[in-house]
């Protein structure tokens, strides 16, 4: 069990943060996960509103990191100097607390009882579906940690006599749905059947999860849905879609705030990905036919959804709240093709890691945000530059080693993806057989660098030694 430390921010010299708490729309947030990706900007812009927030983590993904022998793109800051930077140029305390909610439970619990918080957004899980499939140690770390964790919160929210009180909005995916071809609109959670005899019902969409990651967040829905029947918990799940982008306005204050951007082939979404190919002038990595379609959401939509859901939650003994938390969709092609054109690099056509539909439509409803206002931010906005421009920026930090894909969904994906790098013509290149030309692939890859392309050449021979 790892030790709890509480670190409030020390931001003396401030001015006081408006709203005070005299402020009814002023509400205590506890921000699960509130050191990653989406969880950090979302901490900042809910303390921007004037929220008390809180945000907890264990830092498992800094972990991963070093486990991975990989780091953010830019250079993310220590949470304490975080914290402690966020205060000075807002004039805003966010406290820290460092737990485990899969594993302290009686810390999780002690932390509701004392702050009695008015909602929960629950960010903290393990995240990312490549690493997820990696190997059985990540498939069990994986299931362990995020139904463990969100069984976890549900209980101490009970335990606490909270029930009725915290409004738990929980990070889903639109995974859940699956990404085969639906044949009409996915709507927000839950369909109208015939139940056999006739019998009208509402349930909850059928879950497809494509990894063990995706099935998490299934077990998770189950979860939400029986604590909120039987205990009458406040739950909003919000299914959301691929999150791009870096940086939003409370991010962007200083240098020291800065968001975390995650390029290397299990954490890194596909988008910033192939960001980050453009900025090291190599070719976009399309796996497969690039025919998947997914749905995207910019990370300042994320934080202003999240913020939407805290302010219209459900009541006590009310059905799950569930939204689709999307913009837009496109196909993975299509998006590369968008890249390409706007930053002049190649694309190649890789063997695909993962087990899924080669292609698939995806229609998706967001009406319910949208009926609160939500004004979503989509690729032609012009965003897209910003993320060029940090591509561009940090592109020495790039340790080109991680791009390429690591984890196979199966030991039949691996083989293929392996089988297609022999066809390749260097040594063994796994999913590493970009359109046939794996040793143009290096080359691209090293940049001239002769170490470079040695350690690129060794962790193929890896692959294909231990596979
Ligand atoms: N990033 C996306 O594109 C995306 C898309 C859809 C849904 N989501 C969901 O949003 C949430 C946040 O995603 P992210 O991209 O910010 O991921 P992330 O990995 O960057 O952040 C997750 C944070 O949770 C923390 N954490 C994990 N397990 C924990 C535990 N047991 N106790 C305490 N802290 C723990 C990690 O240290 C990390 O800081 C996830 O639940 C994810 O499934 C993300």
């Amino acid at each position: 069990m790892e030790t709890a430390a509480a670190v409030p921010s020390t931001n003396g010299a401030a001015p006081p943060a408006e709203p005070t708490m005299a402020d009814p729309g002023r509400k205590t947030v506890l921000v699960l996960g509130g050191d990653g990706f989406c969880g950090w900007p979302t901490a900042l812009h809910l303390s921007e509103a004037g929220h008390d927030v809180i945000i907890v983590d264990n830092l498992s993904r800094r972990k991963i990191d070093l486990e991975l022998e990989c780091a953010s793109l830019t250079p993310i800051a220590s949470m304490n100097e975080r914290v402690r930077v966020w205060g000075d140029v807002s004039g805003r305390d966010i406290r820290f607390v460092r737990l485990d909610v899969a594993q302290d439970y009686d810390l999780l619990a002690a932390l509701l009882a004392a702050e009695r918080p008015d909602a929960i957004v629950h960010f903290a899980e393990q995240r990312a579906a490549p690493y997820s499939m990696k190997g059985a140690r990540e498939k069990r770390y994986t299931v362990d940690n995020n139904v463990g964790g969100t069984h976890n919160l549900l209980t101490a929210v009970v335990e606490a006599g909270l029930a009725a009180h915290t409004h738990i909005v929980h990070l889903g995916t639109m995974g859940v749905y699956g990404y085969g071809t639906s044949g009409g609109e996915i709507p927000e959670g839950y369909i109208d059947v015939l139940l056999p005899g006739g019998r009208p019902s509402k349930i909850l969409h059928p879950a497809y999860p494509g990894s063990v990651y995706h099935a998490t967040k299934c077990l998770d829905a189950l979860l939400f849905q029986f604590y909120s029947r039987n205990d009458g918990l406040r739950v909003t799940d919000l299914h959301q879609g691929i999150v791009w982008g870096t940086n939003t306005a409370a991010t962007a204050r200083d240098e020291r705030l800065i968001n975390r951007f995650d390029y290397d082939s299990d954490y890194g979404t596909v988008l910033n990905r192939f960001l980050v190919q453009a900025a090291l002038d190599v070719p976009l990595t399309v796996y497969g036919t690039g025919g998947q379609t997914r749905a995207f959401i910019h990370i300042s939509d994320t934080a202003k959804c999240v913020a939407l859901a805290i302010g219209n939650p459900p009541e006590a003994g009310a059905p799950v709240e569930i939204f689709n938390q999307v913009a837009e969709t496109h196909r993975v092609r299509d998006l590369a093709a968008l890249v390409a054109a706007k930053t002049g690099t190649k694309v190649a056509n890789i063997a695909n890691p993962r087990k899924e539909a080669a292609e698939n439509d995806l229609d998706v409803s967001n009406a319910k945000f949208r009926s609160l206002g939500y004004d979503p931010v989509t690729l032609e906005d012009g965003l897209l530059d910003e993320v060029v421009g940090i591509a561009g920026k940090y592109k020495g930090r790039v340790d080109t080693g991680k791009i390429m894909p690591v984890s196979f969904w199966n030991s039949s994906r691996r083989k293929e993806c392996v089988e297609a790098g022999a066809g390749g013509g260097v040594g063994n290149g796994g999913a590493f057989a970009a359109a046939g030309d794996t040793e143009g692939m290096l080359h691209a890859l090293a940049k001239g660098d002769e170490a470079t392309l040695a350690k690129l050449r060794a962790v193929l021979q890896e692959q294909s030694v231990s596979s």
